[in-house]
């Protein structure tokens, strides 16, 4: 190959996402110096937190910057290496963006073995949606034995994880999530106490009685009614990892109504940025990838095929409509 296809930021979106943000170019491969390698981008992960990038609103990273490769986590195949650490043929998961390939010096890659873990789950559970699950739970939540744990989002890539770890963990795990195909995959595969359907219009009713000895543990990953309505349900001394606020990632505000909950259940809450504790990243993907090869922890992914298929992949797991980890195939 001679060229390949990237996507950089074309515009920052007003409210919603659309296809115009992005544009599809295509760009030479750049001989490599002493001391790189080039990768063959296999797979790119589209996560939630690329909405907050495209915005310029001051945030705890800079934003994605103009006509430049949108960010993204991928994993690929070294196809060719000057760099003595890493030859062609091994596979390795680092932040190439929005692109077919990618040129680096090392720095920030990590190498993955595919033959016991599928190369595109070192993009999800055993990577940083799954590393996700893992430094919230282990770090913040520290759930004991038959304690209630309350996940949002609950069939996609973090929400799916944070369950199954919660079950593991002795616990009875409830997610929320929306609609019946989603609730039922959680309860039926996943292994789930409960799902709660927060489309159906019942959120209170349905999470009471799916939390009958309340909640003592909360893992956020939505806000607005959904939080509030968990809150509400909580035990004293509760404890909740806000790890994301996808009920307002188009710009708008996210009160907590239920803030008298916080004083009078002496509630500890803590938001947290994975990327900002790499050194429990090795523990905690060797514990993951640990559980998926052995099976005791399962994944689901939404698969979209083509570079060109990411902005409407993206725009759509912005709506829900992804089914579990949202991906991006880059190769035939
Ligand atoms: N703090 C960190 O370091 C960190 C790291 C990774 C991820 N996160 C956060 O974790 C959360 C989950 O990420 P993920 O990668 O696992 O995504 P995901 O759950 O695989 O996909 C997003 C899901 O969120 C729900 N959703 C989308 N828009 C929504 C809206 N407006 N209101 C309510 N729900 C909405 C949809 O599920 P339903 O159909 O069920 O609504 C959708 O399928 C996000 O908030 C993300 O930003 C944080």
């Amino acid at each position: 190959m001679t060229k390949y296809q990237r996507i950089v930021l074309a515009s920052r979106p007003r409210g919603v996402v659309v296809p115009e943000n992005f544009r599809l170019e295509e760009i030479d491969v750049p001989a490599l110096a002493e001391g790189q390698l080039l990768v063959r981008n296999h797979y790119l992960s589209l996560d939630p937190y690329m909405r907050g990038r495209m915005s310029d609103a001051k945030s705890y990273a800079a934003p994605q910057p103009l006509e430049q490769t949108m960010i993204g986590g991928t994993v690929g195949e070294v196809v060719e290496s000057r760099h003595p650490g890493f030859a062609a043929g091994e596979f390795v998961a680092g932040m190439f963006g929005w692109a077919e390939m990618g040129v680096s010096d090392g720095e920030g890659l990590r190498k993955v073995d595919t033959a016991a873990i599928p190369a595109a789950a070192h993009l999800g559970a055993v990577g940083m949606p799954g590393m996700t699950a893992w430094y919230g739970m282990h770090e913040i939540l520290r759930p004991r034995l038959g304690e209630t744990v309350v996940v949002s989002a609950a069939s996609g890539a973090v929400g799916s994880a944070v369950g199954q770890l919660a079950r593991l963990a002795g616990c009875r795990a409830v997610g929320i999530a929306g609609g019946k195909a989603k609730c039922d995959y959680v309860v039926n595969e996943l292994g789930f106490d409960a799902c709660v359907d927060y489309k159906a219009g019942n959120l209170k009713a349905d999470l009471a009685a799916a939390t009958p000895n309340g909640i003592d543990a909360i893992f956020e990953n939505v806000g607005g009614d959904v939080f509030d309505t968990a809150l509400g349900r909580t035990n004293a001394f509760a404890r909740v990892a806000l790890c994301g606020l996808l009920a307002g990632y188009t710009g708008a505000e996210i009160p907590i109504r239920n803030a008298k909950k916080l004083l009078l259940n002496r509630i500890t809450l803590r938001g947290f940025i994975v990327t900002e504790h790499m050194d429990m990243w090795p523990q905690g993907l060797s514990e993951m990838g640990r559980l998926v090869a052995s099976g005791q922890l399962k994944y689901r992914e939404s698969v979209s095929q083509g570079l060109a298929s990411a902005p409407q992949a993206l725009i759509g797991l912005l709506q829900g409509l992804n089914f579990g980890k949202q991906l991006v195939k880059l190769i035939e």
